[in-house]
C-alpha cells in the first residue's frame, strides 16, 4: 500500500476538500491494514507460543536425554531429563562443552573421535560412559544426528542417550538366572541317570559278571599248565633228555600248547567285552560332552534291555525287532538314558504279571528313525497322559520313582530333534514312541 500526499497548492484551491476527502481516506485504509496486521500478528503469535509449548512438554517428558549444539560441541539447548541426570540446570549446561559431560578423558576423546567422524551421516546406537550427577559413571547409549540450516550448512548435532545400566543389570540377572536353571537342569539330569544306575547295579553287575568269570576260568586253567611246563623245562634243563617223551605224554604238553591259543583268545575276549562294558557306563554316566558322535541304536537298546532286564527280579520278557543298521547323530549316553528310561517304565508296570512283555520294534522310515515300545501293562490313565512328562510327575512310591526320567527324555530327544510321545494301545499296555532323525541335529 502506498499514499501519495496531494501538493499543497491543490490543497488550498477549489479541488482542495475533494483531496482532503481522499487523504482522510487513504488514512483511514492504512489504519485498516495496520489493524489488520496486528490481529494476525496476535494470532501468529499465539500459535507460536502454543508450538513452544507442545515442543517444551515434549522435552520434558521424554526420558531419553537430549542436547542441542553448536558445531564446536558447545551446548545450546537440553532438556530436563539431562538436567536431571547431570544433577546440574540448563543455565549452567548452557554454552558448556558437551564433551565435560562424559565420564574420562579416554571417552571424552573417543566420543570427539566419534561425533566428528560421522557429524554428517550420524552416530547410532553408540555406547559412552557419561558422568552422572552423582559422580557415578553410566553407560550411555547415544544417537547423534546433524542439524543443517535451510541452505544445509551444519549448524551443530542434536544427541539422544538412553542410560543402560539399568537396563545391563536386569539383562546380567536374566542371564545369572538362565545359567542357574541350566546348572539346576544339567544337576536333575545327572540325578536321575544316577538313580536308575543304581538300580541298575544289579543288571550292570551281571553282565560284567560273565567275561569276568570267563577270564578268570582261561587264567586258573593257565596257572595249571604254567606249572605243568614248569616240570617239563626242568627236566628238559637237567639233561634228562631220555625221560622226556614220556614225560611229554605224561604231562599232555601237546594238549597245552594245542590249547593255549584258545585260551589267550578268550581271555581277550573276556577283556574286551568287559572294557566295552565299562565304557558304555562311563558313557552313559558321563557329564555330557555336547559333541555328538555316531550313535549305534541296536547297541544302545541292547544294552538298556539288557541291564533292565538282568537286574530286575521278576521275570519280564523283551523281544526285539529291528533293522540291522539303525544309526543316528547325538550322545548314545543320553540315547541310553531315553531307552533305559522306557525299558524300565515298561518293566515297572508289568510288574507282578506272570506274562510281562515288552516289544520293542524300530523302523527307518525316510529321514527317520522310528522306535516303538509297547508293553502289556495296566497303560496309562487318561487324566495322567496329560501329566507324563512333566518334572517329578509319578506314580511310583518313594525310591522308586523320581519322576524326572520322561521329562529328562523328553528333553534329550527334543534336543537330538526329534519326538516322543505317549498312548494306550487299543487292547491295553502302554506304547511309546520315539522317534529321530537320522542325520541328528
Ligand atoms: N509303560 C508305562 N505304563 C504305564 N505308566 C507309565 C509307563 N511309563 C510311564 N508311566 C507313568 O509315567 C510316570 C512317570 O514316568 P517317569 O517320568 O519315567 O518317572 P518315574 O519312572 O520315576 O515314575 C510313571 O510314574 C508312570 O505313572
Ligand atoms: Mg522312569
Amino acid at each position: 500500500m502506498s499514499t501519495t500526499v496531494p501538493p499543497a497548492e491543490s490543497l488550498l484551491s477549489g479541488s482542495g476538500e475533494q483531496a482532503w476527502i481522499e487523504v482522510i481516506q487513504k488514512m483511514d485504509e492504512v489504519y485498516n491494514d495496520l489493524l489488520q496486521y496486528e490481529v494476525a500478528l496476535e494470532e501468529k503469535n499465539a500459535a507460536l507460543e502454543e508450538s513452544h509449548q507442545f515442543i517444551e512438554s515434549v522435552l520434558a517428558s521424554m526420558s531419553d536425554i537430549l542436547i542441542v549444539c553448536d558445531r564446536n560441541g558447545g551446548i545450546e539447548e537440553v532438556n530436563p531429563s539431562l538436567c536431571h541426570f547431570a544433577g546440574k540446570s540448563a543455565e549452567e549446561l548452557a554454552h558448556t562443552p558437551i564433551f565435560d559431560l562424559f565420564a574420562d578423558d579416554v571417552e571424552r576423546s573417543k566420543a570427539r573421535e566419534v561425533f566428528a567422524r560421522h557429524a554428517r551421516d550420524g552416530v547410532h546406537d553408540c555406547e559412552f560412559f557419561l558422568r552422572a550427577g552423582d559422580g557415578s559413571t553410566v553407560p550411555v547409549s547415544m544417537n547423534c544426528t546433524p542439524r543443517v540450516s535451510q541452505t544445509g550448512k551444519l549448524m551443530g548435532v542434536v544427541v539422544t542417550g538412553r542410560p543402560v545400566g539399568e537396563l545391563r543389570r536386569a539383562y546380567q540377572a536374566l542371564r545369572q538366572a538362565h545359567d542357574d536353571l541350566k546348572r539346576t537342569q544339567s544337576q536333575l539330569l545327572h540325578a536321575e541317570k544316577m538313580v536308575s544306575l543304581g538300580r541298575l547295579v544289579a543288571g550292570v553287575a551281571h553282565e560284567l559278571n560273565n567275561p569276568i568269570s570267563f577270564v578268570l576260568g582261561n587264567v586258573l586253567s593257565l596257572q595249571r599248565y604254567a606249572s605243568r611246563l614248569g616240570t617239563y623245562l626242568d627236566t628238559v634243563h637237567a639233561g634228562n633228555g631220555e625221560k622226556l617223551p614220556a614225560l611229554r605224554e605224561e604231562l599232555r604238553i601237546d594238549r597245552i600248547l594245542a590249547d593255549m591259543p584258545h585260551l589267550i583268545d578268550g581271555m581277550i575276549e573276556g577283556a574286551e567285552r568287559t572294557r566295552d562294558i565299562v565304557d558304555a557306563l562311563k558313557r552313559f554316566s558321563a557329564v555330557d560332552k555336547a559333541q555328538p558322535e555316531e550313535v549305534d541304536l541296536n547297541e544302545v537298546v541292547e544294552r538298556s534291555v539288557r541291564w533292565v532286564t538282568q537286574s530286575s527280579s521278576d521275570k519280564f520278557a523283551v523281544d526285539c525287532d529291528l533293522p540291522d543298521k539303525l544309526h543316528c547323530r547325538g550322545s548314545s549316553g543320553q540315547l541310553q538314558q531315553v531307552v533305559m528310561n522306557l525299558v524300565q517304565n515298561a518293566c515297572d508296570a508289568t510288574a507282578g504279571r506272570r506274562d510281562a512283555r515288552l516289544s520293542i520294534t524300530g523302523r527307518q522310515q525316510g529321514g527317520e528313525i522310528v522306535l516303538r515300545f509297547a508293553d502289556n501293562g495296566p497303560g496309562i490313565p487318561e487324566a495322567n497322559l496329560a501329566h507324563l512328562f512333566e518334572p517329578f510327575f509319578t506314580t511310583k512310591p518313594v525310591g522308586q520313582g523320581t519322576g524326572l526320567g520322561l521329562s529328562i527324555s523328553y528333553g534329550i530327544v527334543e534336543r537330538h530333534g526329534g519326538r516322543l510321545i505317549a498312548a494306550n494301545l487299543p487292547d491295553g499296555g502302554a506304547e511309546f514312541i520315539l522317534t529321530l532323525p537320522v542325520e541328528g541335529k
